[in-house]
């Protein structure tokens, strides 16, 4: 068996520390964006509300450093190239949809941290009920934070909206893939593909 060195254009699907922190992420922010919808649509006790906000706030900070890293490792790690078959406007829409997601992923846990920097109830985060877990340091000094916080709940109110339809967008073009298209680009990112794939392109 010989051994070649892959190069970025013999990679045709995503590796497995790619997939493994897409798969991750995105289960964290889907169990987010329903604690969102609870947290708005459901009366519960105050405890509950408490405990909801304390784990709702945990996920979103390990997705922001799951998402640091996800952004550093796809920095340094060329993703796989598109099919040929794809035309050129739906492979520009296809980088401009991820690259909104990314940002998204950035942006949104960011101001749900500056958001609770300026709480006025002051609540501190204690990441799982184990580790505390600062505040950003100027916005923990305002001396006005109360239409500080309102700003940014707006903010992250709008953002996680406009990640959710995202979301859907990305999901239906994976349809489009897998029932349409019948392409390649579904299973990039399954991760039973691609211990398969990989042995093959070890193998030749
Ligand atoms: C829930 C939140 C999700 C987020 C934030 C998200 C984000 C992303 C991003 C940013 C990429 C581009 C990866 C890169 O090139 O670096 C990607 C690719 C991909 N995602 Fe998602 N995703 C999510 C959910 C899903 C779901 C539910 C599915 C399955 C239906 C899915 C299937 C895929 C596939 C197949 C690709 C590869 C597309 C390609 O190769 O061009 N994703 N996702
Ligand atoms: C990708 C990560 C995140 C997602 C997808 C997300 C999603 C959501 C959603 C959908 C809501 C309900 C918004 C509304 O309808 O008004 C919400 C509220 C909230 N989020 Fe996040 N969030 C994330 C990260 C964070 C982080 C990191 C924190 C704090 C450390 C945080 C703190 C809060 C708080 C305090 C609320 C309640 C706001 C209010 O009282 O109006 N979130 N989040």
């Amino acid at each position: 068996m010989t051994m070649v060195p892959m190069n970025s254009a013999q990679v045709s699907r995503y590796g497995m520390v790619a997939i493994t922190l897409h798969w991750v992420i995105a289960i964290g922010i889907l169990m987010l964006i329903g604690m969102g919808l609870i947290m708005d649509h459901v009366s519960l006790d105050p405890m509950c509300v408490f405990q909801l906000y304390q784990l709702h706030k945990s996920i979103g900070i390990t997705v922001l450093m799951l998402v640091c890293l996800r952004v550093g490792w796809r920095l340094t790690h060329a993703a796989p190239p598109l099919p040929d078959s794809m035309p050129v406007r739906e492979r520009q829409m296809a980088h401009l949809a991820h690259l909104a997601l990314y940002g998204l992923q950035v942006i949104l846990p960011l101001s749900g941290w500056a958001m609770v920097s300026v709480s006025v109830l002051g609540i501190p985060t204690v990441l799982f009920g184990t580790v505390p877990w600062p505040d950003l340091p100027v916005l923990a000094t305002l001396q006005n934070k109360g239409p500080v916080e309102a700003v940014l709940k707006g903010f992250h109110h709008w953002a996680a909206w406009t990640l959710a339809v995202l979301i859907i967008l990305h999901v239906a073009a994976v349809l489009r893939h897998v029932f349409i298209l019948r392409d390649s680009v579904s299973g990039r990112m399954l991760p039973w593909l691609a211990s398969a794939s990989r042995h093959k392109r070890w193998k030749n």
